[in-house]
């Protein structure tokens, strides 16, 4: 045990005085049973808990908050959990993205107005683990986030399919008359067998390990599965481990530093991560006041090769990824190659980075490969300019066909989603292998909430030929678990005025991965002329809480968080009334 600080706690400002405001706090707490000796100072640890029976994959929650208390307990703390908003990947309407600011906004209000002095983070589906860490950043109070574990590896007909990724594979074997009805409807039940979540290096892992390897979370809470019993000791460890970090002081700012941001990026990339982390890294970034740059994922990202052979752009599942070492073997295998940029960064446990992995096990090199046997030479992100894309695009390669990372194709538009779904059945559309898809309004504001829509299916008529991938481009983001060259994030945005929104059918477009290059090949005097003819998008008819989104969402290039809470605004309370 550390030897506690002698600063003083945030909850004794609630709990700690013999007045009139010190009765209603005690008392009203009271009514659930708690003694008298649960309020003599001891840290107070909110457990925030994204459980909810909507979001499959955070199910289990309940289950683990009891473990985190037990850690809590023993460690003489005094746990108190709460829920917040909960936004599930698979049920929400129309995309869980667009709630990613609500929970956020959530989780800091609760935390800040609350008798609380660290707090534990039970995360999981996709948009939970950047909601609950921006909120956390935000009132910079010691955190440490658990996660719920992936699901055990999908079965099918003998062999294992992946969250997501097998949905995606399936669906177009239906359209290419591959398989029938029957086979894609059995595939459900074997799919999603246990709780977790998807068991694909998708969103959720990626984000997974990406609180891993910032340092937020203790080793191995990425990948031990979520019915896996190790996953509730970790829980239990967590917990006693947060009741230390309250004497140590050991507040976000201290762990999400920049080199730690730079350690995620590196991260990403050995682990063939989601496109979705650029933008929810920046997230997070904004919220402790670290300034991100796409050019980051560029300089830091480019040239790691993937190591870890994972669906959707290797074989293997989660599962396998925590039998062969999970992220603290790919963390070692970076390290031992002078690639891991910042070893000494600190992280909950009060150890480096480096001190947590240098004698990892690494129990399977299939899954996790050797620095000299990657499975892709050059992992990343790919960032794009140009003047398709003057405040940047992504591309995951490894995701990707190597022979279209170069391509120059035949633009065949949608003007939205809609116009996509009515006009890609269309047997008679102008479209050939070598075209370039290009989807408009599916951004932050266009759609809004930025769905996950950018891997745009082919034409059925293509895939009857046999075709397996086609370069497509929008301003949507794509899911994790999806696969196919395709460009996403494209910024601005249509809907906010970005050149994707002049493209039209027939126009040429070049795709130069190699040199970061997306481009639009008109004149600058046609695309300058074409912009001025285009409308403002209509934003009007909404209300609510869409209202507040479509007027203060940024761009992908800035995160998708909203203007107003970029920022650190601590955990001291304006004003209080009591
Ligand atoms: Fe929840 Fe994939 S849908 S993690």
């Amino acid at each position: 045990m550390t030897t506690p600080t002698k600063k003083k706690l945030r909850s004794t400002e609630w709990f700690g005085t013999a007045d009139k405001n010190g009765f209603m706090y005690r008392s009203w707490m009271k009514n659930q049973g708690i003694p008298d000796h649960e309020f003599d100072g001891r840290p107070v640890i909110g457990i925030c808990n994204t459980w909810s029976e909507l979001t499959p994959c955070n199910a289990h929650f309940r289950k683990i908050a009891e473990h985190v208390k037990r850690g809590i307990y023993e460690a003489g703390g005094f746990p108190v959990e709460f829920p917040v908003f909960s936004n599930g990947e698979s049920n929400l309407r129309p995309t869980a993205m667009l709630t990613r600011n609500l929970a956020s906004m959530d989780v800091e209000e609760a935390i800040r107005g609350n008798p609380i002095d660290a707090v534990v983070l039970l995360v999981g589906c996709d948009k939970t683990t950047p909601a609950l860490l921006m909120g956390a950043a935000s009132c910079d109070v010691p955190a440490i986030v658990v996660t719920g574990g992936p699901m055990l590896n999908g079965k099918l007909d003998g062999k294992d399919i992946g969250s997501g990724t097998a949905v995606w594979r399936l669906h177009e074997s239906l359209k290419a008359g591959e398989i029938n009805e029957h086979q894609f409807f059995a595939a459900e039940a074997g799919m999603s067998r246990s709780a977790g979540t998807c068991n694909t290096m998708g969103t959720a892992s990626t984000m997974a390990c990406m609180a891993e390897a910032l340092g937020t979370s203790l080793p191995h809470n990425a990948a031990i599965p979520a019915v896996d019993a190790r996953r509730y000791v970790l829980a239990h460890m967590s917990g006693r481990r947060i009741v230390e970090m309250v004497h140590e002081d050991l507040r976000l700012s201290k762990i999400l530093t920049r080199e730690a941001f730079e350690n995620a990026i590196r991260t990403n990339a050995a682990i063939g991560g989601s496109t979705n982390a650029v933008i929810h890294l920046k997230a997070i970034a904004g919220r402790i006041g670290v300034q991100l740059e796409l050019e980051d994922w560029t300089r830091i990202g480019r040239g790691t090769p993937t190591l870890v052979d994972l669906q959707p752009s290797g074989r293997f599942l989660m599962e396998e990824f925590y039998y062969a070492g999970g992220l603290p073997a790919v963390l070692r295998r970076l390290g031992e190659n002078q690639l891991l940029p910042h070893p000494n960064a600190l992280t909950v446990n009060g150890k480096s980075l480096w001190d947590n992995v240098r004698e990892a096990p690494q129990y399977n090199d299939e899954v996790i490969r050797p620095i000299n046997k990657p499975l892709i030479a050059d992992g990343g992100i790919c960032i794009l300019r140009g003047n398709l894309a003057p405040r940047g695009a992504v591309l995951k390669p490894s995701a990707a066909s190597p022979e279209l990372l170069k391509h120059r194709g035949r633009a065949v538009v949608f003007e939205n989603l809609e116009h996509y779904k009515e006009r890609i059945v269309d047997e008679n559309l102008d479209i050939d292998a070598s075209c370039v898809m290009v989807m408009k309004n599916c951004g932050p504001r266009g759609y809004p909430g930025m769905a996950e829509v950018g891997n745009m299916g082919l034409p059925p008529k293509l895939l009857r030929q046999g075709v397996k991938d086609m370069v497509r481009i929008s301003d949507a983001r794509m899911s994790g678990t999806a696969y196919g060259t395709v460009v996403l994030h494209v910024a601005p945005e249509a809907a906010a005025g970005g050149p994707l929104a002049a493209v039209r059918d027939g126009d040429f477009i070049e795709l130069d991965c190699e040199q970061g290059r997306l481009h639009l090949d008109i004149s600058e005097a046609e695309l300058a002329q074409r912009m001025q003819a285009l409308k403002n998008a209509d934003m009007g008819g909404r209300g609510g809480y869409q209202r507040l989104y479509v007027d203060h969402v940024l761009q992908a290039d800035e995160g998708c968080d909203f203007d107003f809470l970029v920022g650190c605004r601590g955990s001291a309370v304006p004003r209080h009334s009591h």
